[in-house]
């Protein structure tokens, strides 16, 4: 099975945690594409959507699925989404599509965490993946210098040759060559950081259960 089918599997089998007549949170990336086109089949059967991303928000009313501000609902029952990496714990790198700040909001509103992800996506230990982080931008280059004193090297994520700017007007920073071994140490240090708006380590908002595409079908792994 290609890691394109992984993802059309795990996107399906999601539907069956989304409630009935309500709201599901709904996250970004490739493998949230496929969740979205899947869950337009059930369309006349939920109230809509709380979206993590303008990119996510446009996929979902092309479809004719109704988007909520999140200010104008309360707790949702379940957000999905994808992941860059997951732990056996159900700890996450998110991020790879600059999305991780409203990603975080909207799993902070919602009662469960379902992650859909193919089998390459799951680690022993974070960190082989460069960790997203969105900063203000005129911390950039101080915080590329906190990093390297962590022993990771911090880059600019660029698009087009400038740096890439966020739904929330930020910069995002890639940082490789960190070990993540105390995820939610980690979270809550990095956040502390004057300029950080949010790292995109998902220690105190991690997964409950992981939907994890594999050559021999869908294997759910709950934490
Ligand atoms: C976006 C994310 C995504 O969930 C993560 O990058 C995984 O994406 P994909 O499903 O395309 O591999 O965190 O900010």
């Amino acid at each position: 099975m290609t890691q394109d089918e992984m993802k059309t599997l795990v996107g399906q089998a999601a539907l069956q945690y989304v409630p009935p007549g309500g709201i599901v949170g709904v996250g970004t990336g490739s493998t949230v594409n496929r969740f979205i086109e899947a869950l337009a089949t059930l369309k006349d059967r939920i109230r809509g959507a709380v979206s993590s991303s303008s990119a996510s928000t446009e996929r979902l009313q092309a479809l004719g699925i109704p988007v909520f501000d999140s200010n104008e609902v309360g707790e949702v029952a379940v957000y999905i989404d994808g992941a860059d990496e997951i732990d056996h714990q159900g700890f996450m790198i998110k991020g790879g599509g600059a999305a991780l700040t409203r990603e975080k909001i909207v799993a902070a509103q919602s009662a469960r965490f379902v992650c859909i992800a193919d089998e390459s996506k799951l680690v022993q230990v974070l960190g082989r993946f460069p960790v997203p982080v969105e900063v203000i931008p005129m911390a950039t280059q101080r915080l590329i210098r906190q990093f390297a004193e962590l022993g990771g090297t911090a880059r600019l994520r660029l698009k087009e040759g400038q740096p890439l700017v966020t739904d929330n007007g930020q910069y995002i920073l890639d940082v490789a060559g960190l070990q993540i071994g105390e995820p939610l140490r980690f979270e809550s240090d990095v956040n502390q950081w004057p300029g950080v708006v949010t790292v995109g380590v998902f220690a105190h908002q991690k997964a409950a259960l992981c939907l994890l595409g594999t050559a021999a079908g869908v294997k759910p792994l709950s934490f």
